[in-house]
Protein backbone atom coordinates (compact mmCIF):
# COMPACT_ATOMS: atom_id res chain seq x y z
CA UNK A 1 0.00 0.00 0.00
CA UNK A 2 0.66 3.49 -0.80
CA UNK A 3 0.57 5.59 2.66
CA UNK A 4 1.33 9.42 2.81
CA UNK A 5 2.31 10.70 6.00
CA UNK A 6 1.74 14.50 7.08
CA UNK A 7 4.60 15.51 9.96
CA UNK A 8 6.13 11.99 8.75
CA UNK A 9 9.57 13.70 9.70
CA UNK A 10 8.17 14.39 13.70
CA UNK A 11 8.69 12.16 16.53
CA UNK A 12 5.46 9.79 16.28
CA UNK A 13 5.56 10.60 12.67
CA UNK A 14 8.97 9.06 11.93
CA UNK A 15 8.73 5.92 13.86
CA UNK A 16 5.46 4.93 12.05
CA UNK A 17 7.36 5.58 8.65
CA UNK A 18 9.97 2.94 9.70
CA UNK A 19 7.56 0.72 10.68
CA UNK A 20 5.25 1.24 7.49
CA UNK A 21 8.45 0.93 5.25
CA UNK A 22 9.51 -2.31 7.26
CA UNK A 23 6.22 -3.89 6.72
CA UNK A 24 6.98 -3.56 2.85
CA UNK A 25 4.44 -0.22 1.91
CA UNK A 26 5.57 2.69 -0.18
CA UNK A 27 5.59 5.81 1.99
CA UNK A 28 5.48 9.58 0.98
CA UNK A 29 5.54 12.04 3.61
CA UNK A 30 4.59 15.72 3.56
CA UNK A 31 6.20 17.88 6.16
CA UNK A 32 7.60 21.76 6.36
CA UNK A 33 10.10 20.77 8.36
CA UNK A 34 9.30 23.35 11.32
CA UNK A 35 9.87 21.08 14.23
CA UNK A 36 11.84 18.05 12.68
CA UNK A 37 14.79 17.63 11.03
CA UNK A 38 15.39 15.36 7.59
CA UNK A 39 17.82 13.49 9.90
CA UNK A 40 15.26 11.51 11.37
CA UNK A 41 14.38 10.07 7.78
CA UNK A 42 17.73 9.74 7.38
CA UNK A 43 18.36 6.96 9.73
CA UNK A 44 14.48 5.58 9.44
CA UNK A 45 15.65 5.05 5.66
CA UNK A 46 19.35 3.34 6.94
CA UNK A 47 17.12 0.84 9.39
CA UNK A 48 14.62 0.00 7.08
CA UNK A 49 16.97 -0.66 3.92
CA UNK A 50 14.04 1.60 2.01
CA UNK A 51 13.40 5.06 1.51
CA UNK A 52 10.51 7.53 2.03
CA UNK A 53 10.01 10.19 -0.47
CA UNK A 54 9.86 13.40 0.64
CA UNK A 55 7.67 16.59 -0.23
CA UNK A 56 8.71 19.31 1.86
CA UNK A 57 4.99 21.43 2.49
CA UNK A 58 2.81 23.22 4.54
CA UNK A 59 -0.35 22.05 5.37
CA UNK A 60 -1.29 26.00 4.78
CA UNK A 61 -0.28 26.06 1.08
CA UNK A 62 -3.50 24.07 -0.58
CA UNK A 63 -2.18 24.09 -3.80
CA UNK A 64 0.87 22.39 -2.53
CA UNK A 65 -1.38 19.65 -0.75
CA UNK A 66 -3.45 19.44 -3.88
CA UNK A 67 -0.27 19.12 -6.14
CA UNK A 68 1.35 16.31 -4.01
CA UNK A 69 -1.60 14.56 -3.32
CA UNK A 70 -2.26 14.34 -7.46
CA UNK A 71 1.18 13.46 -8.11
CA UNK A 72 1.00 10.61 -5.07
CA UNK A 73 -2.68 9.21 -5.40
CA UNK A 74 -1.97 7.41 -1.98
CA UNK A 75 -3.95 4.86 -0.91
CA UNK A 76 -4.48 5.74 2.69
CA UNK A 77 -3.34 9.10 4.64
CA UNK A 78 -1.79 9.43 8.23
CA UNK A 79 -1.96 12.99 9.45
CA UNK A 80 -0.24 14.12 11.91
CA UNK A 81 1.54 17.06 10.80
CA UNK A 82 0.11 19.69 13.09
CA UNK A 83 1.32 22.02 16.72
CA UNK A 84 1.27 20.13 19.75
CA UNK A 85 2.12 22.37 22.88
CA UNK A 86 -0.67 23.13 25.35
CA UNK A 87 0.99 26.20 26.66
CA UNK A 88 2.15 27.58 23.22
CA UNK A 89 -1.68 26.61 22.59
CA UNK A 90 -3.27 29.03 25.04
CA UNK A 91 -0.81 31.97 23.84
CA UNK A 92 -1.25 31.67 20.56
CA UNK A 93 -4.58 30.10 19.99
CA UNK A 94 -5.42 31.45 16.20
CA UNK A 95 -2.03 29.67 15.10
CA UNK A 96 -3.49 26.42 16.47
CA UNK A 97 -6.79 26.72 15.06
CA UNK A 98 -5.54 27.35 11.53
CA UNK A 99 -2.37 25.40 11.47
CA UNK A 100 -4.54 22.69 12.52
CA UNK A 101 -8.16 22.90 12.11
CA UNK A 102 -7.55 25.00 8.62
CA UNK A 103 -4.66 22.67 7.64
CA UNK A 104 -6.93 19.78 8.27
CA UNK A 105 -9.78 20.84 6.03
CA UNK A 106 -7.16 21.75 3.24
CA UNK A 107 -5.38 18.46 3.57
CA UNK A 108 -9.73 16.50 3.36
CA UNK A 109 -9.99 19.00 0.39
CA UNK A 110 -6.59 17.82 -1.44
CA UNK A 111 -7.72 14.08 -0.72
CA UNK A 112 -10.82 14.25 -2.00
CA UNK A 113 -9.20 15.80 -5.75
CA UNK A 114 -7.68 12.86 -5.79
CA UNK A 115 -10.34 10.90 -4.58
CA UNK A 116 -8.30 9.48 -1.50
CA UNK A 117 -11.05 8.77 0.99
CA UNK A 118 -8.83 6.72 3.77
CA UNK A 119 -7.62 8.42 6.79
CA UNK A 120 -5.83 7.90 10.12
CA UNK A 121 -6.06 11.12 12.18
CA UNK A 122 -3.56 11.63 15.33
CA UNK A 123 -6.20 13.12 18.01
CA UNK A 124 -5.34 12.99 21.75
CA UNK A 125 -6.79 11.92 25.12
CA UNK A 126 -6.93 15.43 25.87
CA UNK A 127 -10.28 15.89 24.13
CA UNK A 128 -11.45 13.95 27.14
CA UNK A 129 -13.49 16.31 29.93
CA UNK A 130 -11.73 15.51 33.35
CA UNK A 131 -13.57 12.58 34.42
CA UNK A 132 -13.17 10.37 37.86
CA UNK A 133 -14.56 7.51 35.58
CA UNK A 134 -11.50 5.75 34.57
CA UNK A 135 -10.27 4.40 32.58
CA UNK A 136 -11.60 6.54 30.10
CA UNK A 137 -13.76 4.63 27.39
CA UNK A 138 -14.00 6.36 23.77
CA UNK A 139 -17.87 7.31 24.74
CA UNK A 140 -16.69 9.58 27.65
CA UNK A 141 -17.95 12.84 27.78
CA UNK A 142 -15.32 14.84 25.59
CA UNK A 143 -14.67 18.74 26.53
CA UNK A 144 -11.24 20.10 26.48
CA UNK A 145 -9.43 22.23 28.71
CA UNK A 146 -6.88 24.47 26.31
CA UNK A 147 -6.43 25.11 22.39
CA UNK A 148 -4.83 22.66 21.46
CA UNK A 149 -7.08 20.19 22.63
CA UNK A 150 -10.10 21.72 21.47
CA UNK A 151 -8.34 22.07 17.61
CA UNK A 152 -7.77 18.15 17.98
CA UNK A 153 -11.63 18.02 19.73
CA UNK A 154 -13.15 20.30 16.71
CA UNK A 155 -11.42 18.33 14.20
CA UNK A 156 -12.54 15.15 15.42
CA UNK A 157 -15.58 16.84 14.76
CA UNK A 158 -15.09 17.75 11.31
CA UNK A 159 -14.55 14.13 10.76
CA UNK A 160 -17.72 12.87 12.20
CA UNK A 161 -20.00 15.37 10.23
CA UNK A 162 -17.56 14.20 6.49
CA UNK A 163 -17.69 10.70 7.52
CA UNK A 164 -21.95 11.21 8.03
CA UNK A 165 -21.85 13.40 4.72
CA UNK A 166 -20.43 10.62 2.25
CA UNK A 167 -20.62 6.73 3.12
CA UNK A 168 -17.22 6.76 0.85
CA UNK A 169 -14.83 7.84 3.78
CA UNK A 170 -13.21 5.49 5.86
CA UNK A 171 -11.75 7.12 9.13
CA UNK A 172 -9.50 6.28 12.05
CA UNK A 173 -9.60 8.82 14.88
CA UNK A 174 -6.61 7.75 17.18
CA UNK A 175 -6.79 8.97 21.33
CA UNK A 176 -3.15 8.88 21.87
CA UNK A 177 -2.78 8.80 26.03
CA UNK A 178 0.77 10.04 26.69
CA UNK A 179 3.37 8.99 24.01
CA UNK A 180 6.86 8.52 25.17
CA UNK A 181 9.57 6.43 24.57
CA UNK A 182 12.01 5.69 21.24
CA UNK A 183 13.04 3.34 18.94
CA UNK A 184 15.15 0.49 21.01
CA UNK A 185 17.85 1.07 18.08
CA UNK A 186 18.51 4.53 20.14
CA UNK A 187 18.98 6.09 16.44
CA UNK A 188 15.45 7.79 16.06
CA UNK A 189 13.95 10.02 18.95
CA UNK A 190 11.98 12.90 20.90
CA UNK A 191 13.76 15.75 20.21
CA UNK A 192 11.73 18.87 21.49
CA UNK A 193 12.99 22.56 20.70
CA UNK A 194 13.12 24.44 23.63
CA UNK A 195 12.64 23.49 27.00
CA UNK A 196 10.67 20.03 27.15
CA UNK A 197 7.23 20.97 28.39
CA UNK A 198 6.07 17.39 28.91
CA UNK A 199 8.03 15.38 31.78
CA UNK A 200 9.28 12.25 29.67
CA UNK A 201 11.76 14.24 27.98
CA UNK A 202 12.57 16.75 30.71
CA UNK A 203 13.45 13.77 32.71
CA UNK A 204 15.66 12.99 29.94
CA UNK A 205 17.31 15.73 29.69
CA UNK A 206 17.78 15.96 33.40
CA UNK A 207 19.42 12.47 32.78
CA UNK A 208 22.09 13.87 29.90
CA UNK A 209 22.82 16.71 32.05
CA UNK A 210 21.34 19.63 30.25
CA UNK A 211 18.83 20.04 32.62
CA UNK A 212 19.49 20.38 36.52
CA UNK A 213 16.84 18.93 38.30
CA UNK A 214 13.37 17.56 37.70
CA UNK A 215 9.77 19.90 38.85
CA UNK A 216 7.46 17.92 40.08
CA UNK A 217 4.30 19.87 40.02
CA UNK A 218 2.39 18.83 43.00
CA UNK A 219 2.23 15.90 45.50
CA UNK A 220 -0.57 16.46 46.96
CA UNK A 221 -2.71 15.19 44.50
CA UNK A 222 -5.35 12.46 45.24
CA UNK A 223 -3.15 10.17 43.94
CA UNK A 224 -1.60 6.55 44.88
CA UNK A 225 1.59 8.96 46.16
CA UNK A 226 0.17 12.40 45.43
CA UNK A 227 1.83 12.80 42.19
CA UNK A 228 -0.03 13.09 38.68
CA UNK A 229 -1.00 9.81 36.98
CA UNK A 230 -0.69 9.05 33.50
CA UNK A 231 -1.29 6.61 30.95
CA UNK A 232 2.25 6.41 29.30
CA UNK A 233 2.61 4.40 25.86
CA UNK A 234 5.76 3.63 23.94
CA UNK A 235 6.03 5.04 20.92
CA UNK A 236 7.17 2.03 19.06
CA UNK A 237 3.22 0.49 20.61
CA UNK A 238 1.68 3.96 19.30
CA UNK A 239 2.89 3.69 15.98
CA UNK A 240 1.99 0.25 15.32
CA UNK A 241 -1.31 1.49 15.91
CA UNK A 242 -1.10 3.50 13.07
CA UNK A 243 -0.71 0.18 10.77
CA UNK A 244 -3.48 -1.78 12.32
CA UNK A 245 -5.86 0.83 12.23
CA UNK A 246 -5.05 1.38 8.26
CA UNK A 247 -5.32 -2.07 8.20
CA UNK A 248 -8.62 -2.04 9.82
CA UNK A 249 -9.93 0.83 7.06
CA UNK A 250 -8.90 -1.13 4.31
CA UNK A 251 -11.75 -3.44 4.86
CA UNK A 252 -14.54 -0.62 6.57
CA UNK A 253 -15.66 2.61 5.56
CA UNK A 254 -17.26 5.00 8.22
CA UNK A 255 -15.88 7.06 10.64
CA UNK A 256 -14.33 4.92 13.58
CA UNK A 257 -12.84 6.18 17.16
CA UNK A 258 -9.90 4.26 19.44
CA UNK A 259 -8.07 4.61 22.27
CA UNK A 260 -3.97 4.00 22.23
CA UNK A 261 -2.79 3.71 26.12
CA UNK A 262 -1.90 0.90 27.91
CA UNK A 263 -4.99 0.72 30.09
CA UNK A 264 -3.34 1.52 33.58
CA UNK A 265 -1.84 5.01 35.28
CA UNK A 266 1.90 5.60 36.50
CA UNK A 267 3.07 8.36 38.56
CA UNK A 268 5.52 11.38 38.14
CA UNK A 269 7.14 9.90 41.09
CA UNK A 270 7.77 6.26 39.22
CA UNK A 271 8.53 7.48 35.98
CA UNK A 272 11.28 9.12 37.74
CA UNK A 273 12.26 6.04 39.30
CA UNK A 274 11.68 4.00 35.88
CA UNK A 275 14.35 6.46 34.45
CA UNK A 276 16.87 6.97 37.28
CA UNK A 277 17.31 2.79 36.70
CA UNK A 278 17.17 3.10 32.90
CA UNK A 279 20.16 5.78 33.33
CA UNK A 280 22.12 4.18 36.70
CA UNK A 281 21.80 7.02 38.86
CA UNK A 282 19.05 8.61 41.23
CA UNK A 283 17.66 11.42 39.22
CA UNK A 284 17.30 14.62 41.35
CA UNK A 285 13.67 16.22 41.63
CA UNK A 286 12.02 19.58 43.76
CA UNK A 287 8.58 19.35 44.44
CA UNK A 288 7.20 22.59 43.62
CA UNK A 289 3.02 24.18 43.35
CA UNK A 290 1.06 22.07 40.32
CA UNK A 291 1.04 23.60 36.99
CA UNK A 292 -2.55 25.35 36.06
CA UNK A 293 -4.81 23.35 34.21
CA UNK A 294 -3.17 19.57 35.46
CA UNK A 295 -5.71 16.86 36.66
CA UNK A 296 -4.86 14.45 39.04
CA UNK A 297 -5.04 11.36 37.14
CA UNK A 298 -6.24 10.27 33.94
CA UNK A 299 -5.64 6.50 31.79
CA UNK A 300 -7.72 4.85 29.41
CA UNK A 301 -9.49 1.82 28.58
CA UNK A 302 -7.62 0.27 25.11
CA UNK A 303 -10.35 -2.71 24.48
CA UNK A 304 -11.74 -1.97 21.66
CA UNK A 305 -8.47 -1.23 19.71
CA UNK A 306 -7.80 -4.92 21.10
CA UNK A 307 -11.05 -6.21 19.90
CA UNK A 308 -11.30 -3.86 16.08
CA UNK A 309 -7.93 -4.05 15.49
CA UNK A 310 -6.03 -6.83 17.07
CA UNK A 311 -3.93 -3.83 19.01
CA UNK A 312 -2.08 -3.63 22.79
CA UNK A 313 0.73 -1.90 24.18
CA UNK A 314 3.44 -4.79 24.49
CA UNK A 315 6.20 -2.23 26.46
CA UNK A 316 6.03 -1.22 30.01
CA UNK A 317 7.70 2.46 31.44
CA UNK A 318 10.69 0.09 32.34
CA UNK A 319 11.31 -0.41 28.67
CA UNK A 320 10.18 3.29 27.91
CA UNK A 321 12.57 4.21 30.29
CA UNK A 322 15.72 2.39 28.68
CA UNK A 323 14.65 3.59 25.21
CA UNK A 324 13.85 6.86 25.30
CA UNK A 325 17.73 6.74 27.95
CA UNK A 326 19.31 4.70 24.99
CA UNK A 327 18.08 7.30 22.59
CA UNK A 328 18.98 10.81 24.38
CA UNK A 329 22.19 9.13 25.70
CA UNK A 330 23.67 8.62 21.83
CA UNK A 331 22.46 11.58 20.93
CA UNK A 332 22.89 14.37 23.65
CA UNK A 333 21.80 17.28 21.43
CA UNK A 334 19.17 15.30 19.26
CA UNK A 335 19.41 15.26 15.78
CA UNK A 336 21.51 18.38 15.86
CA UNK A 337 20.44 22.17 14.55
CA UNK A 338 18.26 22.14 11.11
CA UNK A 339 17.27 25.16 9.03
CA UNK A 340 15.46 24.28 5.58
CA UNK A 341 17.07 27.17 3.79
CA UNK A 342 16.72 27.29 0.60
CA UNK A 343 17.42 23.43 0.25
CA UNK A 344 15.52 21.99 -2.23
CA UNK A 345 13.15 18.99 -2.07
CA UNK A 346 16.34 16.90 -4.28
CA UNK A 347 18.59 18.15 -2.00
CA UNK A 348 16.76 16.62 0.57
CA UNK A 349 15.53 13.34 -0.87
CA UNK A 350 19.14 12.86 -1.66
CA UNK A 351 20.49 12.92 2.18
CA UNK A 352 17.60 11.00 2.99
CA UNK A 353 18.68 8.34 0.69
CA UNK A 354 22.51 8.60 1.90
CA UNK A 355 23.13 9.93 -1.71
CA UNK A 356 24.81 13.39 0.20
CA UNK A 357 25.41 13.89 3.11
CA UNK A 358 26.51 17.73 3.30
CA UNK A 359 23.75 18.98 4.75
CA UNK A 360 25.18 19.13 8.16
CA UNK A 361 27.19 17.84 10.55
CA UNK A 362 24.45 15.94 12.48
CA UNK A 363 25.65 11.82 13.12
CA UNK A 364 24.38 9.76 10.75
CA UNK A 365 23.30 6.27 11.89
CA UNK A 366 26.37 4.22 13.36
C1 LIG B 1 2.59 14.45 32.70
C2 LIG B 1 2.62 14.53 34.23
C3 LIG B 1 2.49 16.78 35.08
C4 LIG B 1 6.39 17.99 33.44
C5 LIG B 1 0.31 16.46 27.56
C6 LIG B 1 -0.70 17.03 26.64
C7 LIG B 1 -1.45 15.94 25.93
C8 LIG B 1 -0.49 14.97 25.27
C9 LIG B 1 0.54 14.48 26.25
C10 LIG B 1 -0.40 15.45 22.91
C11 LIG B 1 1.63 15.55 34.79
C12 LIG B 1 3.83 16.15 35.43
C13 LIG B 1 5.23 17.30 33.76
C14 LIG B 1 7.30 18.37 34.46
C15 LIG B 1 5.89 17.31 36.09
N1 LIG B 1 0.14 15.55 24.14
N2 LIG B 1 5.00 16.96 35.08
N3 LIG B 1 7.01 18.01 35.76
O1 LIG B 1 0.11 17.16 30.62
O2 LIG B 1 -0.41 14.65 30.79
O3 LIG B 1 -0.33 15.72 28.56
O4 LIG B 1 1.18 15.62 26.81
O5 LIG B 1 -1.42 14.90 22.60
O6 LIG B 1 -2.24 16.54 24.95
O7 LIG B 1 -1.63 17.75 27.40
O8 LIG B 1 1.79 15.40 29.85
O9 LIG B 1 4.18 15.11 30.25
O10 LIG B 1 3.21 17.45 30.39
O11 LIG B 1 2.71 15.79 32.20
O12 LIG B 1 5.66 16.99 37.26
O13 LIG B 1 8.37 19.00 34.21
O14 LIG B 1 3.90 14.98 34.64
O15 LIG B 1 1.97 17.54 36.17
O16 LIG B 1 1.12 15.03 36.01
P1 LIG B 1 0.24 15.78 30.07
P2 LIG B 1 3.05 15.99 30.63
Amino acid sequence: MHVLVTGGAGYIGSHAVLLLLEAGHQVSVYDNLSNSSPESLRRVCAMAGASPELFIGDLLDSDRLKEVMLNVKPDAVIHFGGLKAVGESVEKPLAYYRNNVVGTVNLIEAMECADVRRLVFSSSATVYAESKKLPLMEDAPRDASNPYGRTKLHIEQMLEDLAVSSGEWSIGILRYFNPVGAHPSGNIGEDPQGIPNNLMPFISQVAVGRRNEVKIFGKDYPTYDGTGVRDYIHVVDLAQGHLDAIDFLTHHKGQFVWNLGTGSGTSVLDVIGAFSRACGRQLPYKIVERRAGDIAEYYGDPTAARLELGWKAERGIEEMACDMWKWQSQNPAGYGEFEIGDYTNEDLNAYIKGIKDTLSSTNVVS
